[in-house]
C-alpha cells in the first residue's frame, strides 16, 4: 500500500511532528484498535489520545499491531484536571504509560487549565520533571488562554511548545494563534471538522469544494494547514481517514482563505467550552 508522505513541523524543542495527526476520542475497544490501526496503515504518524478518553490501552494495542515503528510514530496523551497536584500528575503519566504499554510519550499536554482550581502551574512543574525523567519527550498544554500561558512563563520560565485548542472555521482563534506564533508556540486544532455537526454542509465550504474539485473536509483541513495549525481529524472510516490526509496537492487562494475566515463567530464554539470558565476533570 502506498503511504502518503506528510509534511512536518519542528517544535521549539526540536521534536518534529507531522502537520496532520489522528484524533481518537471515542475510539475504544476492538473497533477502536481497527480504526487506529487503519489510520497508521494509511500513513498517519501522529496520534492524539488522553487519559480521559480511556483508550490508551486501545491505542497501545493498535500501535503494536500497526506497521510503524515506535520512533516514527509520535504519540500524545493528556493529563486530566483531577490530577493537577504534583505527585498525582506524575503518577497519572506513569499510569498512562502502563495502560498504553509504552516507555514514553512524545507529547504530553495538560488537558484543561481549570483556572478556578488554580493548580495548573503545579501540574506544569510535574510535566517539566516528567520530561527530565524521560517519561515524556515534549510538553505542552491544551485549552490554555494567553493569561494561563503567561502565568506558566512567569512562575516556571518555561512555555509549552504546543497548545491544542478548539479551532475550525466557525471559531478560528485568529488572535490566540497570532499571540502563540509570536512566542513560538505551535497551534494544534482540536475538532477541526466541527465534530461532524454541520460545518461540512456549510454553503461557503461546499461551494469551495466544488470550485477546487475537493471534498468539504479537504477544504477545511487545507485551511488549517495554510494557517500553520497542526490538525488531528478523527474518522472511523478508512476512506475518510485517507481523504483527510490528501490535502497537499492544491492551495486555497488568499481570497478563499478570507471567505473561510469570515465564517467565524464569537459564539462559534461547539459546546461553549470557554477555558476561562469551563472546567473538566
Ligand atoms: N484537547 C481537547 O480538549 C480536545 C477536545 C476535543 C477533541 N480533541 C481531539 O481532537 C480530535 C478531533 O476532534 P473530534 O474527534 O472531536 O472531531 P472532528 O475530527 O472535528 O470530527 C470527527 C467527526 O467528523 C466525521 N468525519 C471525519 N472525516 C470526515 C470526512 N472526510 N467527511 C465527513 N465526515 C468526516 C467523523 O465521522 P466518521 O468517524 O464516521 O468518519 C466524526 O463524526 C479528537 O478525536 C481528540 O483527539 C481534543
Amino acid at each position: 500500500m502506498m503511504v502518503l508522505e506528510i509534511p512536518k513541523i519542528r517544535l521549539r524543542d526540536g521534536l518534529e511532528i507531522p502537520v496532520i495527526g489522528f484524533g481518537t476520542v471515542f475510539l475504544k475497544g476492538s473497533e477502536g484498535v481497527l480504526a487506529i490501526r487503519s489510520a497508521i496503515e494509511d500513513g498517519y504518524r501522529l496520534i492524539d489520545s488522553a487519559y480521559n478518553y480511556e483508550n490508551e490501552g486501545t491505542l497501545g494495542e493498535a500501535i503494536r499491531q500497526g506497521p510503524a515503528s515506535r520512533n516514527e510514530l509520535p504519540v500524545t496523551s493528556k493529563l486530566p484536571g483531577r490530577y493537577h497536584g504534583y505527585d498525582e500528575a506524575i503518577k497519572a503519566i506513569e499510569e498512562s504509560l502502563f495502560r498504553a504499554q509504552l516507555d514514553y510519550f512524545d507529547l504530553y499536554l495538560i488537558h484543561w487549565p481549570n483556572p478556578k482550581e488554580g493548580k495548573y502551574v503545579e501540574a506544569w512543574k510535574a510535566l517539566i520533571d516528567a520530561k527530565k525523567r524521560g517519561l515524556v519527550r515534549s510538553i505542552g498544554v491544551s485549552n490554555f488562554l494567553p493569561e494561563h500561558l503567561e502565568r506558566l512563563d512567569k512562575e516556571t520560565g518555561e512555555l509549552p511548545v504546543i497548545n491544542q485548542i478548539e479551532m475550525h472555521p466557525f471559531f478560528n482563534q485568529s488572535s490566540q494563534r497570532r499571540w502563540q506564533e509570536e512566542r513560538g508556540i505551535v497551534t494544534e486544532a482540536w475538532s477541526p471538522l466541527f465534530r461532524g455537526r454541520g460545518l461540512l454542509g456549510d454553503e461557503t465550504i461546499m461551494a469551495l469544494a466544488d470550485a477546487y474539485g475537493k471534498t468539504p473536509a479537504q477544504i477545511v483541513l487545507r485551511w488549517h494547514h495554510q494557517h500553520g495549525a497542526v490538525t488531528i481529524p478523527r474518522s472511523s472510516s478508512p476512506e475518510r481517514q485517507r481523504e483527510n490526509l490528501s490535502i497537499f496537492g492544491f492551495e486555497l487562494s488568499g481570497d478563499d482563505m478570507k471567505k473561510i475566515d469570515g465564517l467565524s463567530r464569537p459564539d462559534g464554539r461547539i459546546d461553549d467550552q470557554d477555558p476561562a470558565v469551563y472546567q473538566e476533570f
